[in-house]
């Protein structure tokens, strides 16, 4: 499988065999983190982390990831530069990305809520910072999609119903019920994690249930690529709008606030208003109560987790939560992609 020098942006872009590429690598980096195999695939590389947004788990995990490997990461925020946007002149994307590849290997970029101007806009410069470097582009969160959160979540549910840490099986997904509900939440969220979660989970074979209440629909092209994937692993896909139903027969429940699809209106991200919107449904809150009903299932979130609002602490710290396992293969999976993409392993 040759994946020097491929971008990625979404998991979708990238065939199953790919993903499961990348994915059979990070299970082994994980099995034996530091051995010598890894650790100089990308000696005196350097990885350039360009973020418009706050990170913990992203940042953090790049820059051990490029440790690991043997590089070095550079972080860079857009105060640092003179960069055109739509309201000022500046550098363009064009002039950025073809300098940034002549000093790094890969370059990682995040732009996603009020740092940009309407849906799908983060989503656009990363494709073409991609179009115009030589090197592997990697969106570490935009306004659509979060790649390497999905890799790292299938990662994680397929540990859990595999043979643990480090041992996913990810046959043992397939026919599995996967329920992702919207929350209360007080910290208006994009697309990006829950989008993409939908996609691994369409694609690595699970049934799909999206729960939801009126007016927060996602993208619909998104969802209808997800229902695509439903139908080609001849699996079922549903939609409700009651925070009580979906529970039943449940594995994997997945429980996360979003954006209304009104927060972007005159250029502008509404946060607020997302905020004092969303905090009017405190039934839409993840319980013992609810995940009593599954099939034990385990709980799963990107993070940061809302607590009191998303999910109850009873559930996010409780014995079937897979949130911190996943927030490790955060780093496993980029390790792979960039070992893959970066290093010609
Ligand atoms: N899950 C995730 O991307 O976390 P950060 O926002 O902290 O990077």
């Amino acid at each position: 499988m040759d994946l020097y020098g491929r971008d990625l942006i979404c998991t979708q872009d990238w065939s199953f065999e790919e993903l499961m590429a990348a994915l059979d690598l990070a299970a082994k980096m994980k099995r034996d983190r530091f051995n010598p195999r890894w650790t100089r695939i990308l000696e005196h590389r350097t990885f350039i982390m360009f973020f418009y947004n706050p990170s913990v788990r992203t940042r953090l995990s790049f820059e051990a990831a490029m440790t690991e490997l043997g590089g070095h990461a550079q972080f860079m925020t857009p105060s640092a530069g003179r960069f055109k946007t739509q309201k000022q002149a500046g550098e363009t994307i064009e002039d950025a990305a073809k300098v940034m590849a002549r000093y790094a290997a890969g370059i990682g970029i995040r732009i996603l809520e009020d740092k940009v101007p309407y849906y799908g806009a983060g989503d656009e410069m990363l494709r073409e910072y991609a179009y115009w470097a030589d090197v592997p582009i990697f969106n570490m969160a935009d306004d659509k999609f979060h790649p390497m959160q999905g890799l790292a979540d299938v990662m994680g549910w397929a540990e859990w119903y595999g043979e643990g840490p480090g041992r996913p099986d990810y046959s043992a997904l397939e026919g599995k019920k996967f329920v992702l509900t919207w929350a209360s939440g007080a910290l208006a969220r994009s697309w990006c994690s829950v989008q993409e979660a939908l996609l691994v989970a369409s694609r690595f074979g699970m049934h799909v249930t999206l729960a939801y209440p009126e007016g927060y629909d996602l993208d619909p092209e998104v969802i209808a690529q997800v229902r695509q994937n439903c139908q080609e692993r001849g699996t079922d896909f549903e939609v409700v709008h009651d925070p009580e139903a979906g529970y039943e027969g449940a594995h994997i429940v997945y429980a996360r606030n979003w954006m209304s699809p009104n927060a972007y209106r005159d250029g502008v991200f509404h946060k607020q208003e997302e905020i004092e919107k969303a905090l009017q449904y405190p039934e839409w809150i993840l319980t013992a109560e609810k995940m009593a009903r599954t099939d034990n299932a385990i709980f799963t979130h990107p993070m940061p987790v809302d607590r009191g609002h998303e999910v109850t602490d009873e559930v996010a710290s409780g014995p079937r939560s897979a949130i911190y396992d996943i927030a490790e293969n955060r780093l496993h999976v980029q390790k792979a992609v960039m070992a893959l993409t970066m290093g010609n392993l």
